[in-house]
Order: structure tokens, then sequence, then C-alpha cells
């Protein structure tokens, strides 16, 4: 390892602290892992305490203290993935390379992992390479791959199709419909002034999209009324399974959605704005790069924008594999370089957040709209919707269904509908707003996608008659388990156990006491639990339970009386597969919340 690599690394960042966890994604990136001396070196260069630096390599999934394989594949492990087929794939790739699953080959050649959602699922089996993202992975591309990997053939001559990832858009409505020429928001909105366009968003009756539905004219206004300097942040985690229509945003509507962050830095009076994007979405990294320095020069964007005299500009900064960091003070706290650990509250991130500023963070899509808002204004969004939840939402569709993919729909549409739309057939269930969200039954297909009835951020997950409900259920308790960041003890602890109990029924050896204990410590994880991460974590066991309690009866024994399984043998097996054998826990609130 060169002195010379790593400082240039932190020139790359102009050498300032709270970017460390970017120069330690690029350090991981040259060599494969992040050395002891690394660590070393950013704590003393950027006068950090090494407990920081050192935490940050702990805590993020895609940072690691030992070397990974020269080849780092990970296969995508969200539940839609799975039903796919992806663990076999991965099972199969690791096999006809020799490795075990989360452990290098002796040889450094290779590693094969599975990992939490890679933001893919209407494209999976998917997962990555060397940090870039393969799609639609099947037998035969694992048998080339294999071969690829032996030969040591460069990940970028590879076939170029594996690479390809496509929008998905299914159905558009006002938000896909609408480009928004470059700085025509920033321009409506110096003319309307900050208070009449307060008014506008407010009353437009545009709610988060990333999940908690609070006002985002509201938000604004309470930032707009607290003193001080200011910042702009926008959640572009996307971690929540099933989630992808952030993804399509930034893709192709990037300049829209810098429109509403610089139409809120100026409103608020913020001179910086961040762009935190989860780490998977990196192939779009450059282009999002070049897409602001076209704003720049084209005057829309930094030093005077639209020849307002104010100044604001947008960093990126990338996620690395932690699905709490999409919890917005987690997120908060990894912009500024530090592991995602969710902070107390109140003060609300609008009175201190980011660097202990007033901070407004709305998510990908609440930006886009919020700048559409301001464009065309409050009554072309909100003439659409229901009663209680205005306008359109993006959502991302997977699972069981003909036609998976992005579908924008009115606020209100039925479960029913939307399984007409995207051509679900014998559909059993519906997980809405991934794993975090609510699982509804067939008899619950007449409920609404609003924020008065089922919210969601986006995530849709269909599951058809020949699914085992028991199994989605405790898949997601692995992935909460797996996610929780270890701070809080009833979610570190609870998590595990509700995993253990999952796996005790799914494998036939629970029995009704089991059900019942399932029972009692869900609900001590959701009501003591210090962020919506444990908060939410037992809902889909509850709610299967509730919904399918046939699924479960089934595998019940009749005494209380547990032949041979071992709890502890199910919490290692999970943490070799992910490759998480570092720390014991290494991925929302209540609608309209403040936060
Ligand atoms: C565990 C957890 C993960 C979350 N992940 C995301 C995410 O990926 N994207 C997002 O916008 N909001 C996410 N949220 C919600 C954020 O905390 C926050 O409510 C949101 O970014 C606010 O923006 P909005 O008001 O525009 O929705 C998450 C919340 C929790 C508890
Ligand atoms: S609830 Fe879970 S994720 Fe949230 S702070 Fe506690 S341990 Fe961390």
């Amino acid at each position: 390892m060169e002195i010379a690599t790593l400082t240039a690394i932190a020139a790359r960042y102009n050498n300032q602290p709270h970017c460390v966890l970017q120069m330690l994604r690029q350090v991981q990136a040259t060599y494969s892992y992040v050395p002891e001396e690394a660590i070393q070196f950013y704590a003393k260069h950027l006068d950090l305490p090494i407990s920081q630096v050192r935490g940050c390599v702990e805590f993020y999934s895609f940072l690691h203290q030992a070397p990974r394989g020269k080849y780092d594949v990970y296969f995508s492990d969200s539940v839609t993935d799975r039903m796919a087929g992806s663990l076999q794939l991965a099972e199969s790739l690791a096999a006809k390379l020799g490795v075990k699953l989360g452990e290098p080959r002796a040889d450094g050649q290779v590693t094969v992992s599975l990992t939490s959602c890679s933001g893919h699922c209407e494209q999976g089996p998917a997962g990555l390479v060397n940090g870039r993202v393969f799609t639609w992975m099947s037998a035969e591309r694992v048998e080339k791959m294999a071969a690829l990997i032996e030969a040591s053939t460069p990940v970028t001559q590879w076939p170029a199709e594996w690479f390809e990832v496509s929008d998905s858009i299914r159905k558009t409505n006002i938000t896909l419909d609408t480009h928004i020429p470059l700085g025509e928001s920033i321009k409506a909105f110096l003319a309307r002034g900050p208070v009449e366009t307060l008014n506008e968003v407010e009353t437009s009756g545009l709610q988060g999209r990333g999940g908690a539905g609070f006002n985002v004219g509201k938000k604004w206004r309470g930032a707009y009324e607290t003193p001080g300097v200011h910042y702009i942040t926008c959640n572009a985690d996307e971690g929540e399974p099933g989630t992808f229509k952030d993804r399509i945003l930034l893709n192709s509507y990037a300049d829209e959605l810098f429109e509403g962050m610089t139409v809120a830095g100026l409103l608020v009076g913020a001179e910086t704005g961040y762009l935190y994007m989860r780490g998977e979405y990196e192939y779009m990294h450059q282009q999002l790069q070049d897409c602001l320095q076209r704003r720049r020069e084209a005057g829309v964007l930094g030093e005077n924008v639209c020849g307002s005299g104010k100044k604001f500009d947008i960093e990126i900064h990338l996620g690395a594999g932690a699905y709490v960091c999409g919890e917005q003070s987690a997120l908060l706290e990894s912009v500024e370089g530090k592991r995602g650990i969710p902070r107390v509250r109140p003060p609300s991130a609008v009175k201190k957040g980011l660097f202990q500023q007033s901070t407004v963070n709305n998510n990908v899509e609440s930006f886009v709209q919020a700048a559409q808002v301001t464009l065309k204004g409050a009554t072309w969004f909100n003439s659409i919707g229901d009663a209680k939840s205005r306008g359109t939402k993006l959502l991302s569709i997977a699972g069981d269904c003909a036609k998976p993919g992005i579908y924008e729909v009115p606020l209100g549409t039925t479960v029913q509908e939307m399984l007409d739309l995207c051509g679900a057939e014998n559909t059993k269930a519906v997980q809405c707003g991934g794993p975090s969200g609510t699982c509804v039954g067939k008899a619950e297909f007449g409920r609404k996608i609003s924020y008065a009835d089922l919210a969601t951020g986006g995530s849709i997950m269909v599951f058809n008659e020949g699914r085992d409900m028991v199994e989605v259920a405790r898949q997601f308790s692995h992935f909460f388990a797996h996610e929780s960041c270890g701070f809080c003890t009833p979610c570190r602890v609870g998590t595990t156990l509700l995993q253990h109990y999952a796996d005790k029924i799914a494998k036939g050896h629970g029995t009704e006491r089991d059900l019942t204990e399932l029972r009692s410590l869900g609900a001590l994880v959701k009501n003591y639990s210090h962020c919506g991460l444990g908060e939410t974590a037992p809902n889909p066991l509850l709610d299967t339970l509730k919904n399918f309690p046939e699924e479960y009866q089934i595998r019940l024994v009749p005494v209380d009386f547990v032949p041979d399984f071992d709890m502890n043998q199910s919490v290692s097996e999970s943490r070799a597969l992910t490759g998480r054998t570092d720390q014991l826990h290494q991925s929302h609130t209540s609608v309209g919340a403040e936060e």
C-alpha cells in the first residue's frame, strides 16, 4: 500500500474530514480491503479519532478489514431475487469456483457473497461484481462468469448486456410526464418569492415520498423560519427491499431532482446540498456529476444561481451498504463520515441536522415533485389523488406479476387495481412498503395505497398462491437482524431473537408457546426500539401471523419439546452467508410524523 495513493485519494475530496467514508470507499475499491495502515493514515491526516475511522470500516457492509477476492461478487438477496433463483445461482457459482459463500478463496481470486436487496428487483436475479451491477443473472451466465473469473478476464471485458439496467417504466402520470426545462422551476421560485412558494408547496398537499409522509412544505417552512446556517440533503439511499423507483428518477430525471434541491436550498438559505446515494447505484455517479457540471455551466447551479446573487451547489456522497443509513438522522451521520447510528430526537433535523445546523432532508421523489409543483402550481398537483393523500406516487412492483416495473398511480389506488395493472394472477399476498411496511392478504385488496391507509415509500412485492408466507417472513426477519445497527438493546437483541423464532418455526420445531413468545417479543421490539428500523422489524412476522395463521399452525409440533434445533447455528450460518463476521450487528417513522 502506497502512502501516495492514500494522499491522492484524500486530495480528491479536498482533505475534508467529513469525506472520510468516501475516501475509505476508494481505498476498498483500490485494495479490495481497508488495511490498518489506511485507517491510521486517515485518522492522522484528517485529524479524526481513530475510533471514528475504524468504526466506519467495521460498520459498513461494503468495507472490509481483510482482503476480498480479486473478483468480489455479491448476489442480491431480496425475497423477489430469491424467488427468481438468486440463492441457487450464488451457491452454484461458489461451487463452480470452489469457494465458500462469504469467504475469499485461498488464492485470493474470488469472493461470492449475498447482499441485502441491490435495488434491481424487476430485473433479478441481480447483484454486483467489483461494484458493477449485473441484472438477469441465469444458470448459463453463471457458467460463463465462473470461466471468466478463472481466466482472470477483466470485468470491463465481460459481456456488456450483463450490465444493462433498464428504467422499466410501465405507467406514467403527471410526474414522469413532466420534464422541467433547465432552470424553469428555479425561475418560478425567484419570481414568486419564498413565502408564496412555501404556500404553494404546502397547499399542494405534497407529502414526503420516502415513506413517512410529512408535509414537504411544512418541513421547508420549519427550516425557513429557523435562523442560522442551513443544509439540504437528498435521501437516495433506497435500501428498503423492493424499492427501485428513485433509481429511475436518478437515471432519467436528475435535472428535475437537482432543480428541486436548488429551489429548497435558495428558499431556506442553504449554500450546499448533499445527494446521499446508495453505493449500489455507483454506476450512475459519473452521469450525475456530469449533469451537475452542465447545470453549473448553464448558470442554474453554483455561485450565482439564475442571476439571483445566491450561491447553491450540490455534492454527491455514496453509501457503503447499510440499510439503516436511509433513516434520516443516520444518513446525516453518514454524510458526516461516521457510522450510521440514528440520532436521539428531538431536536429534529430541521432544527439541528447536518453538522448540527438546520437541514431539509427529503426523498428523491419528493424533490422532483416539489420542483414540478413550484413550476406548475399546487392545483396541477392536488387535483389528483384522494382526499387525504394528494398527487401521484411512484411504485416499484416486483414479484409474481407479468409486468414488474415502475407504475405512477394516483394516491388512493386500491391494491386490486394495482394488481390488475401489473398483470398479477392468483395473488395470495402483497407486501406494501417493503419488509418494514404492511403485508395484506386477499380480504384486504380493496385497501388503498395512501398515507391514510397503506403507506409506502414505493416497494410493492406480489406473492402468488404458491408462495410460502412463513418463509417470506423468515427471510425478512434475517434482513432486519442483519441490518440492525446494534445501538439499542430492544432492536439488537430483539431482531436476533425474532430471527431465531422464525427459523425454529419454519424448520418445523416451533410450538404454540413460540407463537405466543413471538407476538409479545414483536410488541416489545416495536414499542421500545430507538428508531424506525426496530419499530417496524417485527411487522412481517406479526402481519403474516395475523393473515396466514394456518401456514404457521401446520408447522407446529404439539409438545413443547425441541429435539435438535440449534438457534446459535442459524445465526452464524446467516452471518457467514453475508460475510458479516466482524461484529454482532452491523439496513419509519409513523406517517406524517415530524422528524
Ligand atoms: C430504517 C429506515 C430506512 C429508511 N430508508 C429510507 C430511504 O431509503 N429513502 C428515503 O427517502 N427515506 C427512508 N427512510 C425515511 C427517512 O427517515 C425520512 O423520513 C425521509 O428521508 C424523509 O424524506 P421525505 O419526507 O421526503 O419522505 C427510512 C427510514 C428508516 C427508519
Ligand atoms: S432500532 Fe435498531 S437500527 Fe435503530 S438504533 Fe436501535 S439498534 Fe439501531
